[in-house]
């Protein structure tokens, strides 16, 4: 799909993608045999030729366990390329002061697929977002639309970790460590600065990225649960380490202090023949995800759901958290099952993958988004509500044909002036509650003390 003359090496012959097993692992991966240096990470003259660099993801100094970086074995080193200038392209954005944001629930469409030819990077488009990348720290919120690969273009993001959760179309990204191919119900995060180029497997694409100006996501730790659930470790997949060796006229695209930027580079820069290390990018299978709930009663809070966190400077505050609800039997007796009413501290950016979400019986289409902020009470529509309430709960049911997801962090979500003007933007989403009656019926005195476990009527 890419243009341009040279030679690629580290993917099989029918340029599928290959992949190492595990999340965080110290990785080491060569596309062409020894390749990456033995015993120390910056011999006199490396193999080949090859340039040596260092690409860290967390300061040199931070503990172990949280530390990222690896090391490049390049054609050329990162530094070589023209001086960037401003770019007007697409609409993303850092800004997120340029309108009041108001207190109410608000719900979205999904964006229409462009006509004229868009790439990923051009077809970016900022909902939201909070804190900063000058204090890594918040995330911005993206919706992208696409009907034609990157060619001549690089992007890198150095403003934060893109999580690309795709909802239409399959996707191939081509990266400094090696392919990676996604589709639909499969996540892919592209660590801060790591360029890369989207191709499209298809004619048209359509997805989210959470970029996370803070801490790398990391996988929760499992508490009471054990060793074992939620997002497991082996189900990440790192590439393995490709490379192409091409010259042309070619643009760097970098997103840089809330803005994007532009330089020309004769060469493409996914020159890395081999590396090691942990600072890498990875794909996920959202269907691998190992679901937990209540056997007994009452439904759990979503943090059940979490597949991974950034987390912050106070312990058990991220953020940044990744949430799916997948497919997943409901077992809970004398419950109502569908999530709660409720309103939380957190902001809750929500979208939905495929299907149909449990708590919305109509209005939210995949590819739509829905935001509830700080303090902004939401919860199952009065229909989803009416049927859950007279529901049988002695017998599981079992949610199909679904995958929302949410970007839930701590602090309230700003929204850009394009989504509080989007013709996406529902007028009437609050419709959804009003309907819910009032069953207050004071003279009407329950029949027997509640306890979990007993069944009305
Ligand atoms: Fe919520």
């Amino acid at each position: 799909m890419s243009s341009g003359a040279g030679r690629s090496a580290g993917a099989p012959a029918d340029g599928g993608a290959r992949y190492q097993s595990g999340f965080n692992n110290q990785f080491a991966t060569e596309a062409l045999p020894g390749a990456l240096p033995e015993g120390r990470n910056s011999p006199q003259q490396p193999p080949y030729g090859l340039y040596a660099e260092q690409y860290s993801g967390t300061a040199f100094t931070a503990p172990r366990a949280s530390n990222r970086r690896s090391w490049l074995y390049r054609i050329r080193p990162a530094a070589v390329h023209g001086r960037f200038a401003p770019l007007d392209l697409g609409s993303i954005t850092g800004r997120f002061d340029e309108l009041p944001v108001p207190p109410d629930q608000l719900r979205w469409d999904p964006l229409p697929l462009p006509e004229a030819p868009t790439d990923f990077v051009a077809g970016l488009v900022t909902a939201g977002g909070n804190g900063s990348p000058d204090l890594q720290a918040g995330c911005g919120i993206h919706w992208y639309v696409a009907n034609r690969s990157m060619q001549e273009r690089f992007f890198y993001d150095a403003d934060g970790e893109l999580l690309i959760v795709p909802q239409l179309g399959a996707l191939r990204i081509a990266t400094e460590l090696g392919l990676l191919e996604v589709e639909p119900l499969e996540i892919a995060v592209i660590p801060r600065g790591l360029r890369f180029r989207v191709e499209l497997a298809g004619s048209a694409a359509r997805g989210y990225v959470c970029e996370n100006f803070g801490a790398p996501l990391r996988l929760p730790d499992l508490g009471p649960i054990g060793a074992n659930g939620l997002a497991n470790p082996r189900d990440f997949q790192t590439p393995v380490a490709w490379y192409e060796d091409r010259e042309g006229d070619f643009e760097l695209v970098a997103k840089f202090a809330g803005s994007l930027w532009t330089a020309r580079i004769g060469h493409s820069p996914l020159d890395v023949v081999a590396w090691h290390g942990n600072n890498a990018p990875y794909k996920y299978d959202l269907r691998r995800f190992n679901t937990l709930g209540s056997v007994s009663y009452d439904h759990p809070d979503p943090s059940i759901f979490l597949v991974l966190q950034s987390s912050s400077d106070t312990p058990g505050v991220d953020w940044l958290d990744f949430v799916v609800f997948p497919p997943r039997w409901l077992a809970m007796q004398d419950t109502f099952r569908p999530p709660w009413f409720h309103r939380n501290v957190a902001s809750e950016f929500m979208g939905l993958i495929h299907g149909v979400y449990d708590a919305k019986a109509e209005g939210f289409a995949p590819g739509g988004a829905s935001l509830h902020n700080c303090m902004s009470g939401h919860g199952p529509d009065a229909a989803t509500w009416a049927r859950a309430t007279r529901a049988d709960t002695s017998k599981p049911v079992r949610v199909t044909d679904t995958m929302a997801f949410m970007f839930e962090t701590r602090s309230l979500i700003r929204l850009t002036r394009f989504a509080l003007h989007s013709s996406q933007l529902q007028p009437d989403y609050q419709r959804v509650w009003q309907d819910l009656p009032k069953n207050f019926a004071p003279d009407l005195r329950p029949d027997a003390p509640h306890r979990p476990g007993a069944r009305k009527g």
